[in-house]
């Protein structure tokens, strides 16, 4: 291969035009985000070739559709189907006719190898996810998972863009291929030291593209492909990603204390007051807009309250949602149907007091009569329990408790599930808590050492 034809494969120029952008404005946000339970999330490998007749058939329809595909990949099988997407894995032809510094386990390899080896490896097929966008997904909307995946480039635990292509209206995303093992496969099983490299990884991921002032919003884990052989996963689809301060309007819940409570005392909601379960007749404010982008189950309580001025800890609190889910071994943890039956779910944990104090630091007001719900919830450490079959036992005495790995990671997952946004860790905070700075009794064997150090 001529040296001058290498080069790394161009996505600067996504350019959009205008008008697109300015329908995209007008239209409702697509904001939900697949049910944790519908989604595929499985890693295909030695039975890659053995595909349903149904998936050759859209393999096959894809690639008549879509100019020019086939001399640049070989469509292999469909490894996922999203909300806005499907994606499939591909062999790419034209591998060696560029510069690939995507491939971080090629460049390990080549570290390693001699030369004779180098070229039997360069023979090798080298794979690639295609991810074929929705064409109902809005112009800005794929622009914007592009754009962020872009600056996102650079950080071995997200998921770079190679390139993306456009024929008609159909847009595809090339990204290199992780292998990783579907959630449901080890949700109930994975051991607390496990634990730790999981969410070493996962945080790491995020203190990057939260230090690029990027939210994820769909943090979750058929969002992140984890591979437990190499405890090392990977951050894919930034589909409802945004940047940092987009369309922020002023919450209650930045402003200070004093200021909160004087709005609070002089509003709506206090004038009512005297007369529980009484509401404005005839209420003529509008009602309140905000990003709700999310998957149901994962979204933190200021964005089930609309808050206007969401930050990167929404991630923080999806991620608890992981944790939880893990410790109790309950997947999906929460199953609303709406986001009411979402804010109802975690009053359940946190209580009533709890809910009552997070609403109206977002300015809202929360009541319910369903009387069960207790003024101070559960604990964490109570739930586990239940949930893991270990509930003490009243009549025989036998009180049963969490092991000791077990509580640590309660203790940091109460940093996560945190409802005050201000309070909750941060992703770099959360790196250096002791639940992730302990070393996990095996990695000395590994190969695989974290990168702590911001990238
Ligand atoms: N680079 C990759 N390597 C391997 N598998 C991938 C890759 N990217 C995506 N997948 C698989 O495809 C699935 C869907 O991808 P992705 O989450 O990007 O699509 P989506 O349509 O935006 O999904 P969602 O329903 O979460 O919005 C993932 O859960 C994963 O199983
Ligand atoms: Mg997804």
């Amino acid at each position: 291969m001529a040296k001058s034809r290498m080069q790394s494969r161009a996505v600067e120029a996504i350019v959009l035009d205008e008008d697109h952008m300015k329908q995209e404005e007008a239209e409702e946000t697509l904001d939900e985000s697949g049910d944790p339970l519908e989604e595929s999330g499985r890693t295909v490998d030695s039975s890659d070739e053995e595909i349903e007749e149904s998936v050759a058939d859209d393999i096959a329809r894809f690639e008549e559709s879509f100019s020019g595909i086939n001399s640049r990949f070989r469509l292999i099988n469909r490894i996922g189907e999203g909300t806005f997407s499907t994606v499939y894995k591909a062999e790419d032809l034209e591998y060696n006719q560029y510069r690939n510094n995507w491939d971080i386990d090629e460049q390990e390899k080549r570290k390693w190898s001699s030369p004779g080896h180098r070229r039997r490896n360069s023979r090798r097929p080298h794979y690639v996810a295609i991810k074929k966008i929705y064409v109902t997904s809005s112009p800005m909307r794929i622009f914007n998972e592009l754009e962020l995946l872009y600056d996102l480039r650079g950080s071995d635990s997200v998921c770079p863009l190679i390139t993306a292509f456009r024929h008609l209206d159909q847009v595809v995303a090339v990204l290199p291929y992780f292998q990783h093992r579907d959630f449901r496969e080890y949700y109930r099983d994975m051991k607390v030291p496990e634990m730790r490299l999981y969410f070493r990884s996962l945080f790491t991921a995020l203190r990057h593209v939260h230090s690029k002032k990027i939210l994820h919003r769909d943090i979750k884990p058929t969002n992140f492909l984890y591979n437990p052989a190499q405890s090392r996963g990977v951050l894919v689809d930034f589909g409802l990603a945004e940047r940092l301060g987009t369309e922020w309007q002023q919450c209650a819940c930045t402003l200070g204390a004093e200021e909160r409570s004087y709005r609070v005392s002089h509003s709506v909601y206090a004038q009512t007051q005297h007369r529980p379960s009484c509401y404005p007749k005839n209420d003529n404010r509008s009602s309140r807009r905000a990003n709700r982008a999310g998957t149901r189950g994962f979204r933190a309580p200021e964005v089930l309250l609309k808050c206007t001025q969401q930050n990167t800890s929404i991630d923080m609190w999806s991620a608890g949602v992981i944790l939880l889910t893990l410790l109790s071994r309950r997947f999906p943890f929460f199953h609303s149907q709406d986001d009411i039956d979402a804010l109802l779910e975690i009053t359940t944990i946190v209580g009533r007091k709890k809910m009552k104090e997070t609403s109206l630091l977002h300015g809202q007001v929360f009541e319910t009569n369903i009387p069960t719900y207790s003024d101070n919830g559960h604990s964490f450490e109570k739930i586990i329990l239940w949930c893991t079959s270990r509930s003490s036992d009243k009549n025989s005495g036998v009180k049963k408790e969490l092991e000791d790995d077990e509580k640590e990671a309660v203790e940091f997952l109460y940093e996560l599930l945190e409802c005050d946004p201000a309070k909750r860790i941060t992703a770099k905070k959360a790196l250096e808590h002791p639940f992730l700075t302990k070393d996990y009794e095996g990695s000395e064997d590994e190969d695989d050492n974290f990168d702590l150090v911001d990238v």
